[in-house]
């Protein structure tokens, strides 16, 4: 396993890679690294001849600074689980000078609209810090291809405008959702969760669901109050938000047509965890 933490020493590896032509894969992450991840690496390995990981807890895209504060740091545990795969890996673990020198700030970016709904609407600056970063990674490591998780689905979205507005030579892959044997999206966050929020947490899949039940034969307004209904009185899960929105341009839904596809979006608080999730619908 090599691990770099300095990009000018990772630079001269990424030259010698390119001089013989090998193709070069690359899963970034912030971290805390688990089973959803893996099956990142597992795909990035299957389709490129070398693979790096880069983990880092990017500040900029932040708006909390306590989630930043507790963001769980644990690059130790991180090596031995990716050792499990592949003793083949690249990591590329850098301090925040390394990728920001003495400027950490984000570029304000345009996503033609992705940015504004969802996330965007509730994490202020966040894109504008996932865009940030992921270019600059983009530009450090030059991965051929880049594979991302679909839990992060407006992020993914995001990533490929991004690619394509800024002509960056970089094939974005869209994974499915790794979830756990209850349902819960695979998240670094989960491993905060106190018991009884874990236990709970399984509800946001159900009624993810369920909804996508009902969209078979209800407008999306009826699904959308349904599902606020089920949270209203929920004991320890508060609705941030769900909505159903278009799967291309991710605006809300406000009457169904045959020939688009849909997704239905929740973030929920399980205490102070934010929990996001996602589903195709049709
Ligand atoms: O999805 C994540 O873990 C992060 O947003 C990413 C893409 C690594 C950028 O920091």
């Amino acid at each position: 396993m090599e691990i770099y933490h300095k990009k000018q020493n990772l630079n001269q590896f990424i030259k010698e890679l390119k001089a013989q032509k090998l193709s070069l894969g690359l899963v970034p992450t912030m971290g805390a690294l688990h089973d959803g991840h893996l099956s990142l690496i597992k795909k990035a390995l299957e389709n490129n001849d070398r693979v790096a990981i880069s983990i880092f807890v990017n500040p900029t895209q932040f708006d909390n600074k306590d989630d930043l504060k507790k963001y769980p740091r644990t690059l130790e545990s991180d090596v031995e689980l990716l050792k499990t795969v592949s003793n083949d890996i690249i990591v590329y673990a850098p301090t925040v000078e390394d990728v920001y020198g003495d400027n950490v700030t984000s570029v304000n970016y345009t996503f033609d609209g992705l940015e504004h709904a969802m996330e965007g609407k509730f994490r202020h600056g966040h894109f504008d810090g996932v865009g940030t970063i992921v270019k600059r990674l983009f530009e450090i490591v030059q991965p051929d291809n880049a594979y991302f998780g679909e839990k992060d689905f407006q992020q993914l979205m995001i990533i490929k405008k991004l690619v394509e507005k800024h002509d960056i030579p970089v094939n974005v892959v869209g994974c499915p959702i790794h979830r756990e044997k209850d349902g819960l999206a695979m998240s670094s966050r989960n491993t905060r969760l106190k018991p009884e929020y874990r236990n709970a947490s399984p509800f946001i899949y159900k009624t993810l669901l369920a909804a996508k039940e009902k969209f078979g034969t209800k407008s999306a307004n009826t699904v959308t109050e349904w599902v606020e209904k089920q949270f209203e009185n929920h004991e320890l899960l508060k609705l941030e938000y769900f909505t159903i929105a278009d799967t291309q341009t991710l605006k809300t839904v406000k009457r169904k047509s045959k020939d688009k596809t849909y997704r239905a979006f929740i973030a929920v608080y399980a205490d102070d965890i934010r929990l996001i999730d996602n589903i195709a619908l049709n």
